[in-house]
């Protein structure tokens, strides 16, 4: 049998990650279509050492003969192409959060719950999660098999690139208007934020944080923040979960990070905690990761475990990852990986 595996969204930033990684991994496939916009139809970009010429998502055969989609393209794109891609004949792994909170559509961490896809998906749609629940979901899974977890308050701080190729441009531009200036941005903050544009994060990002990514819901929550908590109860399996989300974007170019608080129907220790954190696959501790130093890596990284200063059935950790590999790429392939094993592809 031959297998054709296309990746829609193959010139952004995940995408990129993706014709990487696929030559990496060694994805069993006989063809890779690469897929973008009009804009980039026509253009060559190498793809496991050979040339491949991008094709518009709007080309009305697209999808002709392709086994696996891999979409990476944006929420719009993937609510109205999947289903396209579907009717084609391919099984699609989205990476936006058009189809996440679907019952019919698995959210599929592959080390947490890769067990779902044993059943082929039956609206032949897999959802990746978002970036940041990524992150936290091995070590909440680790901890959850453990210990029972009753809840967790997570504050992130993320990456320009979750926004994707334009988010991190931007971050740049303006850092880029900003650094020989330090006087002003010690003196007179809001000129400075004034000297830049900013169109992808809510505010000026450089020299800054920004607590606010996306749309701010009637209780104050954006949507960055109850995807934290919808997307967690899926993936760990306990619909009543609580949550407390609060995500930050910061001025790091690829790498999320989370300070986690989380609570537990047995007692815990920092010790215990570790012991079941490193026997997790492809979940690490470390002292001190920061993101700049774990991008690149693979892995999903946990430090600063520490016992509650007042509740002995409560842990506090700070977790890393890359948010363009574990945290849309890699999971992404990974999921390909499984419904390839499986023989859904
Ligand atoms: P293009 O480069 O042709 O615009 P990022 O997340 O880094 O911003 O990347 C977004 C990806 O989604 C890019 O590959 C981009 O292609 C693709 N994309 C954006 N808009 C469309 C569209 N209308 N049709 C197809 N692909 C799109």
């Amino acid at each position: 049998m031959t297998r054709t595996v296309a990746i829609v969204g193959a010139t952004g930033a995940v995408g990129r990650e993706l014709r990487r990684l696929l030559a990496e991994r060694d994805l069993p496939a006989d063809e890779i279509r690469l897929v973008a916009s009009e804009r980039s139809a026509g253009t060559e970009l190498t793809v496991r050492g050979e040339q491949v010429t991008v094709r518009a998502l709007s080309d009305p055969d697209v999808f002709e003969g392709v086994d696996l989609a891999l979409f990476s393209a944006g929420g719009g794109r993937s609510k109205e192409y999947a289903p396209q891609a579907v009717d084609a004949g391919a099984l699609v792994v989205d990476n936006s959060s058009a189809w996440r909170l679907d019952p019919q559509v698995p959210l599929v961490v592959t080390e947490v719950n890769a067990g779902v896809l044993d059943q082929r998906p039956p609206r032949g749609i897999v959802a990746n999660p978002n970036c940041t629940t990524m992150v936290a979901m091995l070590p909440l899974k680790a901890l959850h098999d453990a210990f029972g977890l009753t809840g967790f308050t997570a504050t992130s701080f993320q990456a320009a690139g979750g926004a994707g190729q334009k988010g991190i441009d931007e971050l740049m531009t303006q850092a880029r208007e900003l650094i020989d200036d330090p006087e002003l941005l010690r003196s007179d903050g809001a000129a400075a934020a004034k000297r830049v544009s900013h169109e992808v994060h809510a505010a000026p990002l450089a020299f800054n944080v920004v607590p606010k990514m996306g749309e701010v819901d009637e209780r104050g929550y954006t949507d960055e923040e109850m995807k934290l908590q919808n997307e967690s109860r899926k993936i760990l399996g306990i619909a009543d979960l609580p949550v407390t989300p609060t995500c930050v974007r910061v001025p790091v170019v690829v790498g999320h990070a989370i300070q986690v608080r989380a609570t537990f129907s047995r007692e815990v220790t920092a010790s215990a905690a570790l012991e079941v954190l490193e026997a997790f696959p492809n979940l690490l501790t470390d002292e001190l990761p920061t993101p700049l130093e774990w991008a690149g890596r693979s892995e999903t990284v946990v430090g600063r475990v520490r016992d509650d200063l007042v509740d002995p059935q409560a842990l506090n950790l700070w977790v890393t990852g890359d948010n363009l590999l574990k945290g849309a790429a890699l999971n992404t392939l990974q999921i390909a990986e499984e419904l390839i094993a499986r023989g859904h592809a």
